[in-house]
């Protein structure tokens, strides 16, 4: 089926209300709260009209209107767009009348706003999973007044940022905010069982003249997962247990602030038969790191 996706005409008015009222109903938004009590339904020709605002209509092979999308200001949100009212009829979904609306709306909302909202109900998946593969991120909390409490799920998508966007080099504060931003994101999927989503478990061995002989960095991270990154004797210390004794006090330390799992990893010229001592365990082998070489990968239950 081919589609025609244009304007909004005065004769599109009824077709419009008549299918997002359809889609409404099929996913019980027939009610207060939601674009149900709109005053505007029937209006869309009039109502779009006004600077920033636009709305398309998807047209079948009969002439028949199937589905629909808009984009208006955000009432309180300067530079952010709405998009709204975008609903097709079953026939028209997986057809790619959706995508065609979006990227018309997108193109509109792109020269004119910074971000993109929008509203939609929890039990629409499949419109989450659509909006998500055209670059919309989930946020917490509704943005602006819209008037739809009844809508419970919120999307927001960057508009700007194509033309001047570049690659550089991170500082120290890049990378903390990158960190805060997977924590974030980590957080928002599975909550962390910690207090902190890294909380450090490094500890080192010292001679009485407090000259460092041994270290091991180690992390606790999101949820009580042990990882060691780095274990190092000093040469003449090797072979008398002290790397044994540091990598149990890590483990303690851990165990004591609720860790259940540990890993590392090891190249074949460093230690994997140590840490099978200790009870780890291989899961996972990289090959020809270094070149000619293998790179371990072991868990331990604490
Ligand atoms: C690997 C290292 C941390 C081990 O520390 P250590 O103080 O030398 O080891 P320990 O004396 O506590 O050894 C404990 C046991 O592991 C064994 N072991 C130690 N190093 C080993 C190795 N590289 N491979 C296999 N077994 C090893 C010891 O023989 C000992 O066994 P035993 O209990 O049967 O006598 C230390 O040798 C080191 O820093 N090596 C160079 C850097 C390195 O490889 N770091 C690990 C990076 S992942």
């Amino acid at each position: 089926m081919n589609y025609i996706i244009r304007e909004i005409e005065p004769r599109d008015n009824a077709a419009v209300e008549a299918v997002i009222r359809a889609c409404l109903v099929e996913f019980g938004g027939d009610r207060p709260g939601t674009a149900w009590m709109d005053p505007d339904l029937g209006r869309f020709s009039e109502v779009y009209r006004s600077e920033g605002r636009k709305y398309w209509v998807a047209e079948n092979e009969s002439g028949r209107v199937v589905g629909g999308a808009g984009v208006g200001e955000l009432p309180g949100v300067p530079g952010v767009c709405e998009l709204q009212k975008m609903y097709c009829l079953p026939e028209a979904r997986g057809t790619g009348a959706a995508r065609r609306l979006m990227a018309e709306a997108l193109a509109f909302a792109r020269e004119r706003y910074e971000k993109c909202y929008l509203e939609t109900f929890g039990n629409m998946k499949a419109a989450h999973r659509f909006y998500e593969k055209h670059g919309f991120h989930r946020i917490a909390e509704p943005l602006g007044r819209t008037g739809h409490f009844g809508c419970d799920v919120m999307y927001l998508k960057e508009l700007k940022g194509g033309a001047g966007r570049r690659i550089e080099p991170c500082s120290e504060d890049d990378i903390k905010a990158v960190a805060d931003g997977i924590n974030a994101y980590n957080a928002s999927q599975v909550p962390f069982t910690q207090p902190r989503p890294w909380v450090d478990m490094s500890r080192k061995v010292v001679d009485e003249n407090g000259k460092i002989i041994a270290g091991c960095s180690a992390v606790m991270y999101g949820w009580r997962v042990l990882y060691v990154e780095l274990l190092w004797v000093d040469e003449p210390w090797r072979r008398q247990g002290v790397g044994l004794e540091l990598l149990r006090a890590v483990e303690d330390e851990a165990r004591r602030q609720g860790a259940y799992l540990a890993h590392l990893d090891t190249f074949d010229f460093q230690a994997r038969g140590f840490y099978e001592k200790q009870g780890y365990a291989l899961f996972g082998t990289l090959e020809d790191v270094p070149p000619g070489h293998r790179r371990y990968y072991l868990q331990k239950r604490l």
